[in-house]
């Protein structure tokens, strides 16, 4: 059994009977989480890149809950000048950590950690096994055509889909890149944090299924189990 909480922007948490992982926790300057950081528990925590809107709080709960901090390596080895116990990684690596397998994928973005542009190696998307599903989270990124790979590779059965644009994907975008990895269901996320990543998701959804893979919205602060 797999829980996942949808947090608002890219933030998710993952977690089964034993372990929770918590991704890219963007919550305390993010206008549309309802949680707060101090009633987040994660014994891991996965970054798919710096940049702020990702990065969030992961300092504030990886040292109140000595979580293990997983990312590319050059980001990881940033997060370990603070204090906190890191795992670096890179693209197309994978390892079995105690909750799964965990695999970084490629993102077309960028990822630096300040203004002045501090180089915190590539941004990522990720696979998760975990709870007998398989989740991929896209990361903030473009749409490629090696995301036919990661869907014949990976067969996930959970797909976090970029939809805001800008930044990333829009929607004409994501909705090729779930014909493109056909999980079993895509959840949209980075969308309408911000005035530049406003999109209705009820747009993404419909022309989702309308191509024949399947879509579903989760509402900011909402829990599914698959
Ligand atoms: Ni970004
Ligand atoms: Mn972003």
């Amino acid at each position: 059994m797999l829980k996942l909480t949808y947090i608002s922007h890219s933030a998710f948490i993952l977690s089964d009977e034993q372990h929770t992982v918590i991704i890219d926790p963007f919550i305390t300057n993010n206008p549309t989480a309802k949680l707060k950081v101090s009633d987040i528990q994660a014994d891991f925590i996965f970054l798919t890149h710096a940049h702020s809107d990702h990065f969030g709080d992961t300092l504030e709960i990886a040292q109140r809950n000595y979580s293990l901090v997983i990312c590319v390596n050059e980001l990881a080895n940033y997060v370990a000048t603070k204090g906190v116990r890191t795992h670096g990684m890179n693209i197309g690596g994978g390892y079995e950590f105690p909750f799964g397998k965990l695999k970084l994928t490629i993102a077309h973005h960028g990822s630096a950690k300040s203004e002045y542009g501090d180089y915190m190696g590539d941004p990522s998307g990720v696979v998760i096994n975990m709870g007998g599903k398989t989740v991929y989270h896209c990361g903030d990124t473009g749409l490629f055509l090696d995301m036919k790979l990661i869907g014949e590779l990976s067969k996930p059965d959970i797909m976090l889909v970029p939809i805001g644009g800008n930044y990333t994907m829009g929607i004409d975008e994501a909705v090729v890149a779930v014909d493109f990895v056909k999980p079993a269901i895509a959840i949209p996320m980075h969308f309408n944090t911000f005035p530049v990543i406003e999109a209705d998701p009820t747009e993404f959804v419909d022309k989702v299924n309308k191509r024949g893979n399947k879509a579903r919205l989760m509402h900011f602060g909402e829990t599914l189990e698959f």
